[in-house]
C-alpha cells in the first residue's frame, strides 16, 4: 500500500495496519542502515523548528541524510519572515514550492494542520504546542513492541505532566487504538484535559475509572494514580469491560512507566507558582522497588529535568535512550513512505479499537471562536484567512471541538438561523442548556460564546435566558 503524498498531523492519520507496516520497514532499514542512501537521492526536506529540539530535529535530519536526500532548515521564528507578520499559510505555500516534504514544530496548537492544508507536499507534525507529537508516539510504540512484542492488553502508566505533554496526548490515543490499558499518574494540577478523556471514551470504546483518593491497591503499587482507562476486551466492543479486574492486574505488574517532565514553557503564571509549592515524587530505584515494577519498561520522551533519576540509566528497565535512538529508523521509514520511494503491505484487517464518528460540522465566521489561547485559529496573523471551525461532538451538553487544536468546550448560548419568529427584528438567543435550544437542527445552529457576543450581533435574550439581579444572564427555570 502506498502512503505517498499523505501527511501525519495526528496519530489517527495512520491506521494500526499502516503503523505495523511502517515498523517492519523501520526494522528492515535499521538492519541495513548503510544501504538506504539511494532512496531519497534528489529529494529535499524542509526542517522547520520554531521551538527548541534535540532529538526530533536531529533524528529527522539524520534520517533524511541516511536516505540520501538533502535538508534545508529554519530553527528560529526570528530568522524567518514569520517575525515580520507573515502567516503560516503563506510560509507553507512558499516552502512547499521549494521542497518535497516538510517537518514542522511550532508552539501554536493546530499549526501543523494549517501547514498541511496549504503546503501542497507531505507534512509531518514534529510537535504543535501541547496538542500532539505523533512521530514521538511512533518511536514509543515501536519501543514497546520491540521490548514486549505486543501492545494489546498491556498496562501502561503515564506519569507527570499529562496536561501539556503533547507526547502524552498522541500516546494516549495510540495506546487506546492498540487496545492497551492506561494508568494516569499526573502531577497534581496537570491532569489529562477533559476533552482528551471525552474523546477517549466516545471514540475508543473503553471506560475510565476515576479515583478521588488513592486506595489500597494504589498504595501497594506506589502509583499516585488518579484514573485508569480500561480498554474494551476486543475491537469495536463499546463499553465492554475487560474480563479481568484491572486492580488485581495492577498488582501483577505494570508493563511500562512513561515519565514526562513538567512542560513549564506552557504553564500559566498561576501554575508556575503551584509547581514551586508542589513536588511530585521523582522516579528512582526506591519508587520502583515494588514487585509490580520488576519488569516495567521505564520510558521517557526526553529531555528530562529532575523527574527521572540518573541512577536509573544503568538499570536494565530503563528504555529511554533506546526510544531516542530508534527515532532514526522510524523516521527514515516514515519519510520514505510519505515520499513514495517505498511501499508497504498493510494488513487488510481493521483491528483498530477506534470508532470513527461523523460529527456534524459547525462553520460560521462569527459568534464563537476557539477558547484555547494557544490555538492557531485565533492568532492575529492567521485570523485573516482561517475561519473558526468545529465539530459538534455532543448536544447534551452542547460541546464543540476545534478542528485545529482539538480542544473541546461547552458554549453557553445559541440561536437558530431558521427564524421561527419570522423577522430578523425578533432574533432571539437561548441558553444552550434550554429545552428549546436542543431542538435546533445542527445546520441551523448559531452559537455564541457569550451573551454580549449574541447581543453585539443584534440577538435579544429569549424567555430561556433571563437577567439575574447580579447582572449575569441566567437560564430560566423550566
Ligand atoms: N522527545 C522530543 O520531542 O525531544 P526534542 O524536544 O529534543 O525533540
Amino acid at each position: 500500500m502506498a502512503l505517498a503524498n499523505r501527511s501525519l498531523v495526528t496519530i489517527d492519520d495512520l491506521s494500526n495496519g499502516e503503523i505495523e507496516a511502517l515498523f517492519s520497514l523501520a526494522d528492515e532499514m535499521s538492519e541495513k542502515m548503510n544501504e538506504q542512501s539511494g532512496l531519497c537521492s534528489g529529494k529535499v526536506m524542509a526542517s522547520l523548528f520554531f521551538e527548541p529540539s534535540t532529538r526530533t530535529r536531529l533524528s529527522f535530519e539524520t534520517a533524511m541524510h541516511r536516505l540520501g536526500g538533502s535538508v534545508i532548515t529554519a530553527s528560529d521564528v526570528g530568522i524567518t519572515s514569520l517575525a515580520k507578520g507573515e502567516s503560516i499559510a503563506d510560509m507553507a505555500k512558499v516552502v512547499g514550492s521549494y521542497v518535497d516534504i516538510i517537518v514542522i514544530r511550532h508552539p501554536w496548537e493546530g499549526a501543523a494542520k494549517v501547514v498541511t492544508d496549504y503546503a501542497g507536499v507531505p507534512v509531518i507534525n514534529a510537535g504543535d504546542g501541547g496538542h500532539q507529537h505523533p512521530t514521538q508516539t511512533l518511536c514509543d510504540l515501536y519501543t514497546i513492541k520491540k521490548e514486549k512484542q505486543t501492545i494489546k492488553g498491556l498496562k501502561i502508566a503515564l506519569w507527570g505532566d499529562l496536561k501539556y505533554g503533547r507526547t502524552i496526548h498522541s500516546l494516549i490515543f495510540a495506546l487506546a487504538k492498540f487496545g492497551a490499558n492506561i494508568i494516569f499518574c499526573p502531577t497534581p494540577g496537570l491532569e489529562v484535559p477533559e476533552h482528551v478523556l471525552e474523546k477517549l471514551t466516545t471514540e475508543y470504546g473503553g471506560e475510565i475509572e476515576r479515583y478521588e483518593t488513592p486506595d489500597t491497591v494504589v498504595k501497594e503499587v506506589l502509583l499516585p494514580l488518579d484514573a485508569i482507562y480500561m480498554t474494551p476486551s476486543s475491537p469495536h466492543q463499546l463499553a465492554m469491560m475487560p474480563n479481568v479486574n484491572i486492580k488485581v492486574e495492577l498488582k501483577a505488574g505494570v508493563d511500562a512507566l512513561y515519565v514526562t517532565r513538567p512542560q513549564k514553557e506552557r504553564f500559566t503564571p498561576a501554575e508556575e507558582g503551584q509547581e514551586l509549592k508542589k513536588r511530585f515524587p521523582v522516579v528512582d530505584k526506591k519508587l520502583l522497588k515494588s514487585k509490580a515494577f520488576r519488569k516495567t519498561l521505564v520510558m521517557h520522551p526526553l529531555p528530562r529535568v529532575d523527574e527521572l533519576a540518573v541512577e536509573l540509566d544503568a538499570d536494565p528497565r530503563s528504555t529511554y535512550f533506546k526510544q531516542a535512538a530508534r527515532g532514526v529508523p522510524v523516521r527514515m521509514a516514515l519519510i520514505a513512505l510519505l515520499l513514495g520511494v517505498k511501499e508497504v503491505v498493510v494488513s487488510g484487517e481493521d483491528d483498530s479499537f477506534i470508532r470513527r464518528i461523523d460529527y456534524p460540522p459547525y462553520r460560521r465566521d462569527f459568534g464563537v471562536k476557539c477558547p484555547n489561547p494557544r490555538c492557531v485559529s485565533i492568532q492575529e496573523t492567521e485570523t485573516k484567512y482561517l475561519k473558526p471551525e468545529f465539530k459538534i461532538v455532543n448536544r447534551e451538553p452542547l460541546t464543540l471541538r476545534c478542528i485545529y487544536c482539538e480542544h473541546g468546550f461547552e458554549p453557553k448560548y445559541v440561536a437558530s438561523s431558521d427564524w421561527h419568529e419570522g423577522r430578523t427584528a425578533t432574533k432571539k438567543y437561548h441558553s444552550a442548556e434550554s429545552h428549546w435550544a436542543k431542538k435546533i437542527r445542527p445546520e441551523n445552529l448559531i452559537i455564541f460564546d457569550s451573551a454580549d457576543t449574541a447581543e453585539a450581533h443584534s440577538f435579544k435574550p429569549s424567555h430561556y435566558v433571563r437577567v439575574h439581579p447580579s447582572g449575569k444572564k441566567k437560564m430560566r427555570k423550566k
